[in-house]
């Protein structure tokens, strides 16, 4: 945990050092458009408009719905009984169809091409990213029908305890594990969506609300995580991995604490940069420093492109790892460390 607690910080470190010249270099390709300077000024003059819920706290309820199915998939899928994880897999399997299809949705609609003026020129790319993602959660969310269908064949009882063993880890980090997943791999369409919708559209602001109440909870659930792994340290790395490997998904691991640090803390700067509150379900948290048009513009450029690329990147190797040892290396038991 040390070792891992001293990697996260070095890379932040790494991160911010090496991040502001890159900035820097780039500030000429990826300066905001005309109508993103706009975008940013309007926003600074109506700093103060921070009326944004819905009624009844329709939102904020939203959110709410979202985290406790997210919980009570994660809970389910490392479930003691074969007939709960079933459960727990049929619910991780809708809601990744779901998004696919609500993505499907907006784009029969006409929502995909109706969208707000460019902040930043690769925002072009968004209509045909967002394309591309819905066919993925509808293809992640098929085979996960297809692992529920598998799951029902098992009867195996999974004898787990709360904290993590040497070889597989412990029910506390198996739920966080998954509830942050679901919410992560949620939050990106999300985002990319929110910040495409046109400025006077009813549900725009509702859209906020969730993304950074969502976004919030998974700042919650990695402090706490790493408190966890503190006291209930992490398995070894998998013995059955060649050097290379262990390596990769050591640094996939430390990268994936820097995304999911990074985003939260990241957007809420920029947020508050631009005057606007940030939420945490039915509450907002105070604006901590006076809004400054310049200032959005660089953390802008870090939500919204730095870590979504990295992201995209680190994840693709992290899901790939685990598919290449359970289904290439017919390595069971490495699948089995994290669910069952
Ligand atoms: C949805 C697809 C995902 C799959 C199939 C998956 C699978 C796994 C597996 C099998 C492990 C155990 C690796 C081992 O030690 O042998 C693991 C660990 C880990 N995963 Fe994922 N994961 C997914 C999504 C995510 C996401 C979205 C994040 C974070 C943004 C994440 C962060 C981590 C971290 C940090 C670990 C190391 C354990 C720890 O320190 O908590 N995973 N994952
Ligand atoms: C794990 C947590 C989070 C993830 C994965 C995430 C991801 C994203 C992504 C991918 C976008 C789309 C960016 C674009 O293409 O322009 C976005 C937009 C946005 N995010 Fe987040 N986010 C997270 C947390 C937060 C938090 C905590 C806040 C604020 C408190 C926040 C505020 C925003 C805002 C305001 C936008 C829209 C910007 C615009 O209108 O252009 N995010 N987010």
């Amino acid at each position: 945990m040390t070792r891992l607690f001293r990697n996260v910080v070095l890379l932040i470190v790494l991160s911010v050092v090496g991040l502001t010249p890159s900035l820097a270099l780039a500030e000429g390709a990826l300066a905001p458009t005309e109508a993103g300077n706009e975008m940013t000024a309007k926003l600074i003059e109506n700093a103060a408009d921070n009326d944004h819920r819905m009624a009844y706290q329709a939102d904020s309820v939203a959110g709410v719905v979202v985290l406790v199915a997210a919980l009570l998939a994660a809970a389910w899928l490392n479930h003691a009984s074969p007939s709960r994880r079933v459960v727990g897999t049929f619910l991780t399997a809708a809601m990744t169809l779901g998004i696919g299809l609500m993505i499907g949705w907006l784009h029969l609609l006409g929502a995909l091409d109706h969208v707000r003026p460019p902040f930043l020129p690769t925002d072009d790319f968004k209509p045909n990213l967002m394309r591309l993602m819905g066919v993925a959660f509808t293809l992640g969310g098929l085979f996960l029908l297809l692992v529920t269908y598998w799951q029902t064949k098992r009867s195996d009882v999974l004898a787990l305890q709360s904290a993590n063993e040497r070889e597989r880890y412990g029910r506390t980090t198996r739920v966080i594990h998954w509830t942050t997943a679901v919410l992560f791999v949620a939050l990106i369409p999300m985002g990319i969506f929110t910040s495409m919708i046109p400025e006077d559209v009813w549900y725009r602001q509702g859209y906020y609300v969730v993304h950074k109440s969502l976004g919030l909870t998974v700042l919650v659930l990695v402090a706490y995580r790493l408190i966890w792994h503190w006291i209930s340290p992490t398995p070894v790395l998998d013995s059955g991995h060649k050097p290379w490997e262990r390596r990769s998904a050591h640094s996939a691991h430390v990268l994936l604490y820097v995304l999911m640090i990074g985003f939260p803390i990241t957007g809420f700067v920029m947020s508050t940069f631009g005057g606007k509150y940030s939420h945490f379900f039915f509450w907002d948290t105070p604006l901590f420093w006076a809004p400054d048009a310049d200032l959005i513009v660089p953390w802008a450029l870090l939500h919204k492109l730095a870590l979504p690329v990295l992201f995209y990147v680190v994840f693709a190797a992290h899901v790939a790892g685990a598919l290449k040892h359970q289904f290439v290396d017919k390595h069971d038991d490495a699948f089995k460390r994290m669910v069952t």
